[in-house]
């Protein structure tokens, strides 16, 4: 029986007929391997989360997502995981102590595929650079850290580093001495690299049918592919080359006949006789490398035009296995596609040759080929043709972010040109992303032709022309026709600046020419902050304890927990309506689907069908586990599956149907809520204690701001498993009693007899506070059912469709102000979006924080709660404080526009003066960041430029923590050698409160924090512990040590007394000689408070490129009081990572629903998070000094949250950029305009309102 043969870790493995298609290298490495250091978010290629090393020879060792490969595919592979990188066994590798040491990890899921990505990097290419470094790493995402550390860290390993860190299995990568270049033995005879023996990677075709009854048939010659289709038929087969394809368009089930081509050498390569012809199934990594190297050669120097594109299509590994065939039947597929390499083939004017069993070749154009039946037909090459110097061309890839996104629009156009006078003879214009069928500007092109191009009148025509061929069709989640349709003027305009020769541009239009994109630097940084030595280890930037583990891979995670005896999987069914009533559910489909075990519905829950504890701090209502009648939102679940693995049932999940009566419209916007009784109820008002009289102007506004996706890495888990007297539960939660109380009660369960544990989560941000109790409760039904342990992986795309996300919100104010802009008066009414009901109490936390710092005693404050008919929101870093902070901050900021004054005058004169604080950091930031000089210059920039425009903006911020919390800690000391461990039953999520925990337990104890150890946190030791979350959990636990070490110290004073001078161990020995109890307690209790005030002040300088609404982050100056930090370096972390994903709901992150209530945004295809190459340019931090909260926290303050809240900051100043552009279109600056939500690409071109009449060359 053939077999597939490869290695992982050294290790031989082989898989044939026992897997099914769709497991994947990912699902073999973790579930059949048992290596659990890959981790995994997406499976769509668009986290990087599962990222592992091949080596495929000839080519050199390369990173591929393993969440893509089918494990089918991997035959002659050498697969490197992060476990054999470095581990504590063998050591680490110095990328993983970089990593560490360099704070690059805060929840750490994210870590081992970051270490990957690089040990990958640098085996391809060992002579890196920084800059190559930054612009390489767009594969991965990290929520939690900001990446600035990770760059940090990485960049070290460049060969232009400053000290550069040497690798030495990177040295040991040979010189070959035939080529005097790295050794990837591709020409060597001696074939040492051959993992398994030649035969089983050589030998004819293997076939094997899987699991699942697809025949499996991996070739190495076309001619084999057509006997195959001739034999198997051609109705239902798929040629798997890198099978990327699926992170574009989802495969759900694989057809009949897989035939893997990968392997097929007559496809690889190149030649050039007039054209240069590759072969199709090349990658597109190496197709890069022939375009670099042909680009050489005479006529072909526009390949490298093609280079730079192709660097910005997907990542570095989609690219390592995608091929130039794949991509172009994606778009063969789905003409709506906006395929970069199916835009640049038809701009060059190349050609295709297809092949099927019956016929020669064929060579066609681009387009008669997305017209030709590609049934039983290979793609054998693409021709591109000669070009002479008379050709100029120009491509555009717009995307919503730096990298790894598709494109919102791509152009490309090349225009041949008479050398003496400009006269166009020849142009092609071609767009993608508008249209499934519109291709070519035909009748511009011809326009066109035999014209002096660079005049403003043949220009102006050629827009007119354009504008009215242009066929733009809507495709949501892609921006709106309106956007698609103007920047494709725009980027016409944008190609013909960018060929012009610069001096006949006039000199305002040149900024025109320049792509944002092409212009960033090396990013740089600074962390600055006191610490006080003789206070250490508290207020010590040690490194994170966890630190070393999460970047091998060795910190285990919930999902990570090995599988269990009879486990079963499953996925929750969601509705198809948004408001109505379940009349019933139909599961026979899914049942009858093979490896599906059963359904359960509401009806199935024996106890209280509720996933929230309304007699809980913060909550006052029970929300439905499963839908039991009245559907309250579009995607709500109304049934669990269960299934024998997780594919299974996540597509039987979808075969359950439901038949629903009263179907209704929804109210999805919180505009439409303002009131509305029904919709909208009062939920606190504070009146102004004073008024003042000095009455000149009156500002009205109405701003509102909407959702945001936590975008977590590790997504919703839970396994649980029967125990002796009940259940035990491995949850990724913040809150380990609620999930014990509501399966208890769902399940008329004894508490006691549930056991919860938690090690530590992958990123949570809030959603898994209360949200990750409904798939908990889900699973323990299907535990208790069954009696099987049962594992619950919800997938990304039910994540974003069925759970709430960050509140959106909508104020309208009212404000009577004096000449200088200080506010007199002003009704201030904000509706908090809650979704469909109101439960967790987010308006009450915004309260404390309505007028941000500016004078309260004159603010009438109303807080509303809404309900709309969308999931039910929930806890999302910093929840009310985010919006009540960021809609005062709209407010000075309009007050400054329509009086025409500089916003942080507005904002100093509105300071309340309880707050005065804020002023000398302000006083601080004004200096350390050169405001006045930059001011200036952003002021001539926006005068000198037409087209790129420049803003720079304050936030202030005061915040306020939330009241106590329960925490329970207990401090245990044994007796053999006088090592410590510390439970606290709160939860670690990459805040880092484990090693606060242990940096105050060594100050107390005296002894070096190594001796202590933070265990998992579980029910058993740590019962009735209050939710993690509002960045108070951790001073908390402080507290719970500190209470703890105290009492401990206090019960070994009288033995210490009785020694000289003992050593720890000594003391300890004794202790336990005499009868002390080692092990000690320290509770928190929900009335104990330690207010204070946390204050910040960011400045951020952007610019906008106002032909296509890009825009980059130019600098940061961000000051944030911190208190006396227990640990500076952890809370520069969560700074810098709170900054960025407020930077992110600011800019790039949009949630997109359709009328009926369901999202479209729903995966990383079209949510998109920033990444390492959008962070700003120059990002410079520091903790404030001299601020001190109080003696029993150690003098610090809240962290995670309050930073955040200063991202309005990058809106704002992006928001200046698009003033500076209104104002050459007529528009004044005292002119308040409404952006409800991110400042998008997209947003951001068309509130610029350009017109097309301003686009001109002098
Ligand atoms: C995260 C991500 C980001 C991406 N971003 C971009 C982007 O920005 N721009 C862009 O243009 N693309 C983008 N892509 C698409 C990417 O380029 C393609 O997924 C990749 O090129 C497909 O190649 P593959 O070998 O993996 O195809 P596969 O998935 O293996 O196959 C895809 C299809 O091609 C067919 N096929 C394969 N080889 C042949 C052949 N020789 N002859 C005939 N049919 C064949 C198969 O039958 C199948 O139907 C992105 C993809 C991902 C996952
Ligand atoms: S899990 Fe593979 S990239 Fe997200
Ligand atoms: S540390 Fe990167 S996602 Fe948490």
């Amino acid at each position: 029986m053939d077999r597939i043969q490869f290695k992982v870790n050294g290790l031989s493995c082989s898989v044939g007929c026992e897997v099914s298609s769709d497991v994947t290298l990912l699902d073999y490495i973790r579930e059949y391997l048992k290596l659990k250091g890959t981790k995994y978010m997406c499976r769509e290629a668009g986290c990087g989360g599962c990222i592992v090393t091949v080596k495929r020879p000839p080519t050199l060792p390369y990173a591929v997502n393993s969440c893509m490969t089918p494990v089918t595919s991997c035959h002659g592979w050498e697969i490197t995981t992060i476990e054999e990188v470095g581990n504590r066994k063998k050591g680490y590798h110095p990328l993983q102590t970089t990593l560490a040491k360099t704070n690059g990890t805060q929840c750490g899921y994210c870590s081992p595929s970051w270490v990957m990505s690089m040990y990958s990097l640098l085996q391809t290419n060992p002579k890196i650079t920084m800059m190559e470094i930054e612009k390489s790493l767009a594969s991965n995402t990290c929520r939690c850290t900001g990446y600035r550390p990770i760059l940090e860290a990485f960049r070290k390993f460049a060969k232009d580093a400053p000290r550069p860190i040497e690798l030495p299995d990177i040295e040991d990568l040979q010189i070959c001495k035939k080529s005097g270049e790295v050794c990837n033995k591709s020409n060597c005879e001696e074939e040492e690299w051959c993992i398994v023996d030649k035969e089983g990677i050589f030998s004819d075709v293997i076939q094997f049918r899987l699991k699942d009854n697809r025949l499996w048939v991996r070739v190495n010659y076309v001619r084999d592919i057509f006997s195959i289709l001739l034999r198997e038929g051609d109705d239902s087969y798929m040629l798997v080359c890198g099978n990327t394809a699926k992170g574009v368009y989802p495969i759900d089930e694989y057809p009949r006949v897989l035939i893997d081509v990968s392997a097929v050498q007559e496809l690889k390569g190149y030649t050039i006789d007039q054209n240069l012809i590759v072969n199709a199934g090349n990658t597109l990594t190496e197709f890069l490398n022939i375009l670099q190297k042909v680009s050489s050669e005479e006529y072909f120097g526009y390949l490298q035009k093609l280079y730079d594109h192709i660097l910005v299509v997907a990542h570095i590994p989609v690219r390592n296995v995608g091929s130039i065939a794949g991509n172009l039947m994606i778009k063969h597929q789905h003409n709506s596609f906006s395929s970069d390499i199916f835009l640049l083939l038809e701009t060059v004017g190349a050609q295709i040759t297809i092949q099927n069993a019956f016929s020669f070749k064929r060579t066609m154009t681009m387009q008669q080929f997305l017209r030709t039946d590609m049934r039983g037909h290979v793609i054998w090459n693409i021709m591109l043709p000669p070009l002479n110097n008379n050709y100029r061309l120009v491509t555009f890839k717009i995307m919503p972010r730096s990298a790894n996104a598709h494109a919102l629009i791509n152009a490309g156009f090349l225009y041949k040109l008479r050398g003496s006078d400009n006269t166009v003879r020849q142009a092609t214009i071609v767009y993608g992303a508008l249209s499934p069928t519109f291709i070519h500007a035909a009748a511009t092109e011809r326009y066109l032709v035999g014209k002096k191009i660079f005049s403003n009148e043949v220009l102006q025509i050629a827009l007119k022309i354009l504008e009215q061929e242009l066929v733009v069709v809507e495709n949501p989640p892609d921006p709106s026709v309106d956007y698609r349709k103007k920047v494709a003027l725009g980027l016409f305009y944008k190609s013909l600046l960018q060929i012009m020769p610069e001096n006949c541009i006039g000199p305002r239009y040149r900024s025109g020419a320049i792509n944002l994109r092409d212009t960033r630097p090396l990013s740089r940084a600074s962390q600055v902050y006191d610490t006080k030595p003789q206070q250490w280890p508290v207020n010590q930037p040690i490194m994170k304890v966890e630190a070393l583990i999460q970047c091998a891979g060795e910190a285990y995670y919930t999902e990570d927990i090995p599988s269990f005896p009879y486990e079963v999987y499953c996925a929750f069914a969601l509705s198809t309506i948004a408001v109505g009533d379940l009349v019933s559910i139909d599961s026979s489909k899914a049942l009858k689907y093979p490896g599906v075990i059963a359904v359960y519905t509401a009806k199935d829950i024996p106890g209280i069908n509720s996933f929230t504890p309304p007699d809980s701090f913060l909550y006052s209502a029970n929300e439905e586990v499963l839908c039991s009648g009245p559907v309250q939102y579009y995607n709500q679940p109304i049934a669990i599956v269960v299934a024998e693995t997780r594919h299974i049932a996540d597509r039987a999940a979808k075969l359950v149907t439901a038949t629903y009566k009263n179907v209704k419209k929804p109210v999805l916007d919180v505009r439409e809520t303002q009131g509305d009784s029904r919709k909208s109820k009062l939920y606190t008002e504070v009146n102004a204690t004073e008024k003042g009289d000095d009455v000149t102007k009156n500002v009205k506004g109405m701003n509102s701001i909407y959702g945001q996706y936590h975008f977590v890495m590790e997504t919703l888990t839970c396994v649980i498993k029967p125990s002796d007297e009940g259940l035990d539960v491995y949850c990724a939660t913040q809150w380990l009693e609620g999930v014990q109380l509501m399966i208890s009660r769902a399940l008329k369960i004894d508490q006691n007899r549930i056991d919860v544990h938690n090690r530590r989560v992958g990123g949570a941000y809030g959603i898994k506070m209360s949200r990750c109790i409904q798939g908990a409760v889900a699973s323990a039904l299907v535990v208790t059912k069954l009696n099987r342990p049962c594992r619950f992986i919800q997938s990304l795309t039910t994540n974003m469709r069925a759970v709430g996300k960050r509140l959106p919100c909508v104020v309208n104010f009212d404000a009577d102000i004096n000449n200088s802009g200080v506010i007199q008066s002003i009704n201030f009414n904000l509706y908090e979006d809650n979704g469909y009901k109101t439960n967790e109490q987010f308006t009450l936390l915004g309260t404390g924080a309505y007028n941000n710092a500016y004078k309260k005693s004159r603010w009438n404050y109303k807080s509303y709660d809404s309900i709309t008919d969308t999931a039910k929101n929930t806890w999302a870093r910093a929840p009310g404080t985010l919006e009540h902070i960021a809609m005062a901050e709209l407010v000075m900021e309009q007050i400054a526009y329509e009086t025409s004054q500089d916003p942080l005058d507005v904002r100093l004169a509105n300071l309340d003066p309880e707050y005065e604080e804020l002023r000398g950091m302000v006083n601080d930031v004004l200096l350390t960041s050169d405001y006045k000089k930059r001011r200036a210059f952003v002021d001539d920039f926006n005068k000198d430029n037409r087209w790129k425009k420049r803003g720079l903006r304050f936030a202030l911020l005061r915040w306020t923590p939330l009241g106590g919390i329960n925490v329970c800690v207990n401090v245990s000391v044994y007796r053999g050698d006088g090592t410590v461990i510390i439970t606290h039953g709160s939860i670690e999520m990459g805040q880092g409160i484990n090693t606060r925990a242990v940096q105050v337990a060594a100050y107390i104890l005296k002894i070096p924090v190594d001796k202590i150890v933070v265990k998992e946190n579980n029910t058993v030791i740590a019962p009735n512990v209050s939710l993690s979350g509002g960045s108070i959990t951790s001073l908390n636990v402080v507290v719970g040590v500190r209470r703890a070490c105290e009492e401990l110290m206090r019960r070994l004073q009288p033995i210490r007394d009785q020694m000289d001078n003992p050593t720890w161990e000594q003391l300890i020995t004794k202790a336990h000689q005499d009868n002390v109890d080692l092990q000690s307690h320290g509770f928190t209790r929900t009335d104990e408070e330690y207010p204070f005030p946390v204050y910040g002040v960011t400045l951020v300088e952007t610019e906008v490129d106002v032909i296509t609404g890009e825009f980059q982050v130019v600098r940061v100056d961000l000051c944030q009081d911190a208190g006396q930090s227990i640990n500076p370096e952890i809370d520069i972390g969560q700074v810098e990572g709170s900054f960025i994903m407020g930077m992110g709901y600011w800019t790039c992150e949009r949630l997109v629903y359709a009328p009926t209530g369901e999202l479209l945004s729903d995966r990383s295809w079209d949510y998109h998070v920033p990444l390492a190459g959008d962070i700003p340019q120059d990002w410079r931090v520091c903790l404030r000094k001299n601020s001190y909260s109080s003696d029993a926290i150690f003098g610090a303050k809240s962290i995670g949250e309050p930073p955040i809240c200063m991202a309005v900051a990058v809106g704002l100043s992006i928001r200046e950029a698009l003033v500076a552009a209104r104002l050459e279109s007529g528009i004044p600056t005292t002119q308040w305009f409404q952006e409800d939500g991110p400042y998008t690409v997209d947003r951001n071109f068309l509130l610029a309102s350009t017109k097309i009449e301003d686009f001109k060359f002098k």
